[in-house]
């Protein structure tokens, strides 16, 4: 495939999954306007309309791409408001699916960048265990007694996903592609609102007071580019958490009220 000369060098060609919203419409909007050509999955108004949930269409998508990939953006996500087994589904294993598909056609020195959540926190598996669990199906995986309902679904889900990126990372390294993770705190898009009805209006308002506001989308997109490109070179395996400091402000104390 020729590589074009873009507005700031050289054209990469980027997969980005949830481009038909929020932060991935965010990404695609950036990429695009740095000469980029995206190629955008989402369950509609994308370029590859693709259910997530439907581990067809996922294998079906990746056929559908010709030619080589130098990034693959994986943003698409549910929160804790649908239920496990899609969570389950469209959070952790699509991602794994869809990027094991495409790495044939993933260029040596590509990345793989996929969207975690700081709630990957509350996720108390270990390492062993989450190598377990990410063996399981969506179903399997939602039938498990600790996932007690959508929340916790959830949490899990972005726990998996970040075990994923290290063994990933590992897999992907003899071709030099890398593999990182972005896990950002509320950010406003249309998922918010369903954030405000699973972990709750009042704790997500204190995050709020706590960092002055909620996080764009934008912000979240310029770290996944960064981490897409060559200046990210020497970051692998990592999960940048991108939360406008709330996490740092809670660990060190610095308010007097201190969110749920
Ligand atoms: P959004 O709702 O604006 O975008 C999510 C996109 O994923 C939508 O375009 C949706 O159509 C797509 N999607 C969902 N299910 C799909 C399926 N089955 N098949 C194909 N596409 C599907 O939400 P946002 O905020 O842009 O979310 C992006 C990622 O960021 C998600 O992985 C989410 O978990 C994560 N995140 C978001 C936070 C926030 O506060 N907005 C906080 C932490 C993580």
């Amino acid at each position: 495939m020729d590589r074009n000369e873009g507005a700031l060098g050289v054209s990469r060609r980027i997969l980005v999954t949830g481009s038909a919203s929020g932060i991935g419409a965010a990404l695609a909007e950036q990429l695009r306007a740095s000469g980029d050509q995206v190629i955008g999955l989402d369950r509609h108004d994308a370029d590859i309309v693709c259910n997530l949930t439907d581990p067809a269409q996922i294998d079906a998508a990746a056929a559908s791409i010709a030619g080589e990939l130098d990034g693959v953006a994986l943003v698409a996500g549910v929160p804790g408001t649908a239920d496990p087994e899609t969570i389950f589904a469209v959070n952790t294993i699509a991602p794994q699916r869809l990027a094991e598909g495409l790495a044939p056609q993933m260029r040596e020195g590509a990345a793989i960048v996929a969207v975690s959540s700081v709630t990957a926190g509350r996720c108390p598996l270990d390492v062993q265990a989450c190598d377990a669990w990410l063996a399981m199906t969506p179903k399997q995986l939602a039938n498990q007694s600790e996932i007690v309902d959508g929340k916790t679904a959830y949490e899990y889900s972005k726990g998996l996903l970040n075990r994923w990126v290290q063994t990933a990372a590992l897999r992907f390294h003899p071709r030099n592609i890398r593999v990182n993770s972005v896990s950002p705190g509320a950010i406003e898009t249309p998922i918010l609102r369903d954030f405000e009805v699973s972990i709750g209006e009042e704790h997500l308002a204190k995050a709020e007071q706590m960092t002055g506001r909620h996080g764009r989308p934008e912000e979240i997109a310029s770290v996944i580019r960064f981490l897409l490109g060559p200046d990210a070179g020497w970051i692998n395996g990592a999960d940048i958490k991108v939360d406008g400091g709330l996490h740092a402000l809670r660990a060190a104390g610095k308010t007097v009220e201190e969110p749920a």
